[in-house]
Parts: structure tokens; C-alpha cells; sequence
């Protein structure tokens, strides 16, 4: 079966997390994903946090499949040679360099025009314009300045970074739709644009629902379903909500059966309102069914501790697992806190695909995230990471480069 981006090929000048992530979808899609990295050295995270010596980490394994490796010395005239190839062979060049070193590489916007018009050169940018576009930027500063950190955590601790990595691979995400966006576009204009995706603004888009709440707290002094209501104080900015569901159905985190030696025996706990009937009933509460102070949404947002509190001595007789059994016979939204050892090894997440086990040639099999986004005609299959430079001469080959000039460029370390 063909693949939706077969045809589609993409100079991969990224690095780290937030660029590999978003070529790695694309490839995995059926693009040829050919990752250009610097002769010896090759992308920083092949040797951070590795498990085992001289064999590349988990950290660029498991953000690199599915691509072709190249190496090339781009401040080398051979080398930019080389590049200069690669911008009029492939449709759209991918990079997540500090501001301004594609330019001081030589390859401006400009410049790529003038070698390959329907060129789309996708960025990923800590910032956009404006007085920290100059800045680099990691994951947790990105979730500090896009306003994950100042709404995570709870009321009477410090601002919180999340594990999941919204301004890397979250940012990722974004530049990738940008990416098939701008390709659909090309097929009407003919030609190329930019597609910038700026970390801070991706990590915002994320938070959209925390600048809703900006709003309504400017509005009315108060957010009636976070924590702090009613006897807790508002300040002036949306304040952290602890395990508060950010939607319009209150929720919490609760204690199940084993927690005192088991840090993920919890539960996600929604009241949804459609099933507060079930609810009663389940944690034997049938008086709140009826109850003046309980019976309606409204009436029960002022006391949802006493609420939770009845329905955590509840679940704190049941394990995780039982609590989700009992629970989903009612349809009442929950969810149990799951550890990495436990999605290690679910079932249902290999059978899907999205947990996959590869064969690597140097540290042998380990396990990755397959690809999140499944598409019926597309089905993603996922192949190791190159090493380092591993397609090079295959490469430098297809862009037309004989054996002669290949010999010259190794002599000289361009490539
Ligand atoms: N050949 C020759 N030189 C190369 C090269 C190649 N194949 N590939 C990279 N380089 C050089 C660049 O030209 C640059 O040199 P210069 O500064 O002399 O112009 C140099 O490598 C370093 O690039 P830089 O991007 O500054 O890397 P860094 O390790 O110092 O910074 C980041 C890393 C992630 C902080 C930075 O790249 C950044 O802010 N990126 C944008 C935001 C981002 O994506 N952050 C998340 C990363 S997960």
C-alpha cells in the first residue's frame, strides 16, 4: 500500500527534540526524510543520556525513524555544495537552528529561493518576533514563557514543568501541519513559503483554556470550579489548579487502594453531570440525589471537596483497575493513573502500534512510541534510526555527485 507523503522528500536540518519530532511524523507518513548532520559529531542527542556506551541514546533513536543520515560539513565550500544539492532536489527543508544560523550558513530565504522556488523552509523558533526572538530555548523554558508553568502545580507550591513535552514535541506538532499545509497550498500557487512555529506560542495554543480563564477571572473576580473557590483568594492572573478539570466538568485526582506504597494507585475522577444520579448510587450517597445542596451543578461547585473527599473514602476500597471496571458500567468518565512501566507492557497499546518494539544493530531491541495518528490508507511502519551518515553515499550519489567528487569530499572531511 502506497503512503500519503510518498514523493514527498524533506531536507531534515534538525536537531534535538522539537525538529526531529516533527520529521519523524512526516516520514513516518512516507516521506523520504533525509537528515542532514555534521561529519563526526552528527545530532548533539546520539550521545546525551546514553544507556549504553558509544551506541546512540534512546534520546535520538526513539525521535529518529524512519529518516536517512547524512553527513556534511555546511561551513565547507564542498559541503555547501552538497546542501545546495539537497535545496533543489527536496521539497522542503526543515531546521530548528538559534535565530540567524541559516543565514550565517549561507542560506538565507532569499538564497533558497533563488536555488529552489518551491521550496517550503519550515522553522521551529523559541520565539517569535519580538524581544526575545534572539533567545535559544529548550522544552521547559518554552512551558515556563507559554504559560503551562504559572497554571500547573498547586496553589501553595512553585510553578510546575509537565513531563509531557508540549514546547518540544508539542511544537513539533504544530510545524508538521504547517508543513502539509503549506504543501497543499503549493499545489495551486506553485511555489514555496516559510512556515515559522514559535515554541511560546505553541505551548500558549496548548494553554488556550488558561486564558479563557484569564478572562472570565478578570470578568467576575472568581473561577467557581478551581480549587481556591470559595475560601480560598483570587489574585490577579488565573492561579494553579491542582488536579482541577479544566473543562466545565469538575474532576480530581483520588486515592485508590494500595497508595500508601504505591505512587500511581490514583484515579481520575470526573462528576460529569449527566451521571451524578450513578455517582450517588455507587459510592452510597443516594441523599445527594435529591438534596437541595447537591442535587444541581451549581449547588455542588461549592462543596466539591466534601464531594470528593466522600468519593475518595469510595475508591480508596477499590484498586485502580476495579474502580474503572465499576465505574465504566455507569459511564462515568475516569481514568486511571497509568505508570511507564504499565504502558510498557499493555497489550492493547502494541497491538494498535503505538507502542512498538525495534531492532536496532548496536543496542539491539528496545521499545519506542509508534506513530500517534493512524491514518486507514497510511498505515505507519516503523524502521530504526540511521547511523551516523549512514546514507551519505547513497545519497550523494542520487543527488549526482560521482565517486570521484564523493573521494574528494571525505579527503577533505565535507562530508
Ligand atoms: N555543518 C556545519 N555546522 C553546523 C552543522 C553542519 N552540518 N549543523 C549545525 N552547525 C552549526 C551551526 O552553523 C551553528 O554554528 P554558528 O552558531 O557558528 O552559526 C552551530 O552548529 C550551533 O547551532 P545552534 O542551533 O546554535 O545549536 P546549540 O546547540 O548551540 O543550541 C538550541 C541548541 C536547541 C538551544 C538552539 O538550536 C535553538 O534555540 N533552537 C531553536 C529552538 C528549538 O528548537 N529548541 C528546542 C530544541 S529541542
Amino acid at each position: 500500500m502506497g503512503k500519503a507523503l510518498e514523493g514527498v522528500k524533506i531536507l531534515d536540518f534538525t536537531h534535538v527534540q522539537s525538529g526531529p519530532t516533527c520529521t519523524q511524523l512526516l516520514a513516518w507518513f512516507g516521506a523520504d526524510v533525509i537528515k542532514v548532520e555534521r561529519p563526526g559529531e552528527g545530532d548533539i542527542t546520539r550521545g546525551q543520556l546514553r544507556d549504553i556506551p558509544d551506541v546512540d541514546s534512546l534520546y535520538f533513536t526513539m525521535l529518529n525513524h524512519n529518516k536517512r543520515s547524512i553527513t556534511l560539513d555546511a561551513k565547507n565550500a564542498k559541503g555547501k555544495q552538497v546542501l545546495e544539492a539537497l535545496v533543489r532536489h527536496c521539497d522542503v527543508l526543515v531546521e530548528n537552528f538559534a535565530p540567524g544560523v541559516l543565514d550565517r550558513m549561507g542560506f538565507s530565504w532569499e538564497r533558497i529561493q533563488q536555488l529552489n522556488p518551491r521550496m517550503i523552509v519550515a522553522s521551529v523558533k523559541g520565539f517569535g518576533p519580538g524581544p526575545y526572538e534572539d533567545c535559544k530555548v529548550y522544552e521547559n523554558v518554552a512551558q515556563c514563557a507559554g504559560g503551562a508553568a504559572s497554571t500547573t502545580g498547586f496553589d501553595d507550591g512553585p510553578p510546575l514543568v509537565t513531563g509531557a513535552q508540549i514546547g518540544d514535541s508539542g511544537t513539533g506538532l504544530h510545524l508538521a501541519l504547517g508543513i502539509v499545509t503549506a504543501l497543499f497550498q503549493r499545489a495551486t500557487t506553485g511555489t514555496g513559503q516559510r512556515v515559522l512555529c514559535a515554541m511560546q506560542d505553541g505551548v500558549l495554543n496548548l494553554c488556550r483554556v488558561k486564558l479563557r480563564d484569564q478572562q472570565r477571572l478578570e470578568r467576575n473576580g472568581k473561577l467557581t470550579e478551581y480549587p481556591q473557590y470559595p475560601h480560598g483568594a483570587f489574585g490577579e492572573a488565573v492561579p494553579r489548579a491542582g488536579n482541577a478539570s479544566g473543562g466545565g466538568q469538575p474532576g480530581w485526582i483520588l486515592k485508590c487502594k494500595g497508595w500508601e506504597t504505591d505512587p500511581n494507585a490514583y484515579i481520575y475522577f470526573i462528576t460529569q453531570a449527566p451521571v451524578w444520579e450513578a455517582i450517588c448510587k455507587v459510592i452510597g450517597k443516594e441523599e445527594w440525589i435529591t438534596h437541595p445542596d447537591y442535587a444541581k451543578p451549581a449547588q455542588r461547585l461549592p462543596r466539591l471537596k466534601e464531594i470528593f473527599d466522600a468519593i475518595e473514602r469510595w475508591t480508596m476500597t477499590k484498586t485502580k483497575f476495579e474502580a474503572m471496571d465499576i465505574l465504566n458500567n455507569y459511564d462515568i468518565p475516569c481514568g486511571p493513573i497509568l505508570s511507564m512501566k504499565e504502558l510498557a507492557y499493555e497489550p492493547s497499546l502494541r497491538e494498535t502500534g503505538t507502542v512498538v518494539e525495534v531492532d536496532h544493530p548496536k543496542r539491539g531491541k528496545y521499545l519506542t512510541v509508534g506513530n500517534p495518528i493512524k491514518l486507514s490508507a497510511s498505515p505507519s511502519d516503523v524502521k530504526r534510526s540511521p547511523l551516523l551518515g549512514e546514507h551519505t553515499d547513497e545519497i550523494l550519489a542520487e543527488l549526482g555527485f560521482g565517486s570521484e567528487q564523493i573521494a574528494a569530499m571525505r579527503a577533505e572531511k565535507a562530508v
